[in-house]
């Protein structure tokens, strides 16, 4: 039966495909067979292990032309690591989805059908709380939220915590935050402390211990479409995601098993969230400027 954990926060470039990737190399790296769903029209999960987004069948294709998920699932060059392609099909799901009957449980229906197959099934989401990231969220067990050192940081949070307060109410009462981990560290920020300190107080018990460093291996690693595990095993950001890994296999709790029952008691078949309900699409955040690589310095290294 597979934990199945939502990679979410509506920042863009605040490392969620990094983390859901490398995650999901390191906890195949230590036997558990992972699907990754990439839900993001950008498709970067799927490039950064070697497949071509533009290829063959998406999760556009479950969501909208219910396509059975097994048709989509294609094999990672990491052993024990599956993947569901994302692209930019994706881009239209938010509308297409909006047309569906119980719109928000799509994905939940497709991912169904092979839940019991795996360990974990990580759900790359895209940077806004649209249908899409609603669908990953009734979908999943758990969300884990990488967050970036900055003033703003915080606020995110809080807006997050309210679509997860909907969906909880909506179609799954057992949704939890499975934990924040904080991404593209650096020593120097002062800011890092003081975040720290802030989502400690905020969120208490949710603050991952490992940090993930800034380092240039992590933003390497995709144009070779590899996890940074195979492609620099000793990078400190390979082993930071290594304990990272090691970090959630002790921590978590087994999955609800009645969110995949046969007959979920979350979200019946006429349950389904208005509009108004669903929080405006919070802007993107500018990408991260690629350059200024900084050595990582891991506070715990
Ligand atoms: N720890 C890190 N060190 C260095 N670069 C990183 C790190 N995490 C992410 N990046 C880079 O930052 C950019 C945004 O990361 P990404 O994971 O794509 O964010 P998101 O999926 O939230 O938009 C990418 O270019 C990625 O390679
Ligand atoms: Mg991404």
């Amino acid at each position: 039966m597979a934990k199945v954990v939502a990679v979410v926060n509506q920042k863009g470039g605040v490392g969620k495909t990094t983390t859901a990737v490398n995650l999901a190399a390191s906890l195949a790296y230590y036997g558990k067979k992972i699907l990754l769903i990439d839900a993001d029209a950008q498709g970067n999960a799927t490039t950064a292990l070697g497949v071509d987004p533009g290829e063959g069948a998406t999760v556009f294709d479950l969501l909208i032309d219910d396509l059975p998920i097994t048709d989509a699932i294609c094999g990672a060059t990491t052993p024990g690591l599956f993947l569901a392609p994302g692209g930019v099909s994706l881009a239209g799901a938010d509308l297409a989805l909006a047309e569906r009957e119980n719109r928000a449980l799509c994905l939940r229906r497709s991912i169904f059908p092979v839940y019991e197959e795996y360990d974990f099934i990580l759900i790359d989401c895209p940077p806004s709380l649209g249908l899409l990231t609603i669908n990953a969220l009734a979908a999943s067990h758990s969300l884990l939220i990488p967050c970036q050192c900055e003033f703003f940081s915080l606020e995110g949070l809080v807006q997050l915590t309210r679509t997860v307060e909907q969906v909880q109410s909506h179609y799954h009462p057992a949704l939890t935050i499975e934990g924040i981990v904080l991404t593209m560290v650096t020593r120097r920020l002062k800011l890092t402390r003081q975040v720290e300190e802030e989502i400690a107080k905020h969120f208490p018990g949710k603050l991952f211990e490992t940090k993930i460093p800034r380092n240039v291996r992590l933003s390497e690693a995709p144009s070779y479409g590899k996890p940074a595990l195979a492609y620099d095993r000793h990078a400190k950001g390979s082993r930071a995601y290594l304990k990272l890994a090691k970090e959630l296999l002790e921590r978590t709790q087994p999955p609800d098993p009645a969110l995949y029952a046969e007959q979920a008691p979350y979200g019946g078949e006429t349950d389904d969230v208005s509009h108004e309900t669903i929080p405006d699409q919070a802007p993107e955040a500018t990408p991260e400027p690629e350059g200024g690589e900084e050595e990582c310095q891991n506070e715990e290294d």
